[in-house]
């Protein structure tokens, strides 16, 4: 789902609200106007006919009156609304009590995902994807790697812009659970539209579950094939840029791989995450995505089958 008229939280809710009264708003003063204009246009033809040079200087202080009172109206009406704006900005900068901090740095062109802790070894790194639990409010804490990206989800929160070498913060909160889209909404560069991330909202026990999944190291390859898939990936250039949990893997470039399979799409929302969409991403990036960070792997096919094997395994 992904639309901001479609709120889920009571955040979002405030947003739409404001929106709504500002189209109504808007919708009643363009009646008026275009009514007060057919009714000038009518009028100015009836005069033309029936008035005479002697009764202008009365029709004048008469449209000086009705010039003041469509200024104050106006004045008023403009006053009304931007007051209702700066009381919903104020109310959705509360800090709420004890949220949950999740620090989100955008890359070209993918979100970095990191689940704040005062214990350096329960914090988590993800990618793409915003697991949060229902009802509980989370502070998001947002940066920039290179340039100016701007976090969105339609249906949960409003944007916010992720900028190098700043922070930011935004508080999102959902009432109800459910997986919601979200979009790069600032142009950052080649492949902005495909900076998609999603938001999964779960109850609270579902999401100290998927926590306590993701934290653990990754999974000992099982099979053969995986065992030489993970030599692969040790040996080639994918650890320069990206990490496994547990293993000699730590760059922090790109995103981390420990918990890849339990993600449901890869290269920021850009395929599903299948064997296939993950063999071809890996053999060339590229095609998929021109201009992502990503260089081609150029993998034997043996090599390649067995990297997506262990990549798989990794849930
Ligand atoms: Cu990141 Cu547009």
């Amino acid at each position: 789902m992904h639309s901001a008229l479609q709120p889920v939280g009571p955040r979002a809710e405030l947003i739409a609200d404001l929106m709504l009264l500002f189209f109504a708003v808007s919708a009643v003063v363009y009646v008026i106007v275009i009514a007060f204009l057919v009714w000038a246009i009518m009028r100015a033809r009836e005069r033309a006919v029936q008035l005479g040079p002697a009764a202008t200087a009365q029709a004048d202080r008469k449209s000086k009156v009705a010039v003041g009172v469509g200024a104050a109206l106006t004045v008023l009406t403009l006053a009304g609304l931007a007051a209702s704006d700066f009381i919903v900005g104020a109310i959705l900068r509360q800090p709420p009590a004890d949220p949950l901090r999740v620090l989100v740095t955008g890359h070209q062109f993918w979100w970095e995902i990191e689940y704040d802790d005062p214990v350096p070894g329960n914090r988590l790194r993800t990618a793409n994807e915003l697991h949060i639990p229902v009802g509980r409010p989370v502070q998001l804490i947002f940066t920039s790697r290179d340039v100016i990206h701007s976090f969105w989800i339609p249906s949960a929160m409003g944007k916010m812009d992720l900028i190098p070498g700043r922070t930011t913060n935004e508080i999102i909160q959902v009432s109800q659970p459910g997986t919601f889209t979200g979009q790069c909404a600032e142009f950052c560069g080649f492949q902005h539209s495909k900076m998609r991330l999603t938001l999964h909202a779960r109850p609270a026990e579902e999401f100290d579950a998927w926590r306590q999944r993701q934290l653990a190291p990754a999974r000992e390859p099982q099979t053969q094939e995986a065992r030489r898939g993970q030599q692969v990936f040790m040996q080639s250039s994918c650890i320069l840029c990206h990490s496994v949990q547990g293993t000699a893997a730590a760059a922090t470039v790109a995103p981390d791989l420990t918990h890849i399979a339990s993600r449901r799409t890869i290269a920021a929302g850009s395929l599903p995450n299948t064997p296939s969409a993950l063999a071809s991403w890996v053999l060339d990036p590229q095609r998929i995505k021109p201009g992502s960070r990503m260089p081609a792997s150029r993998l034997p096919p043996d090599d390649l089958s067995a990297l997506v094997a262990y990549l798989t395994s990794l849930q």
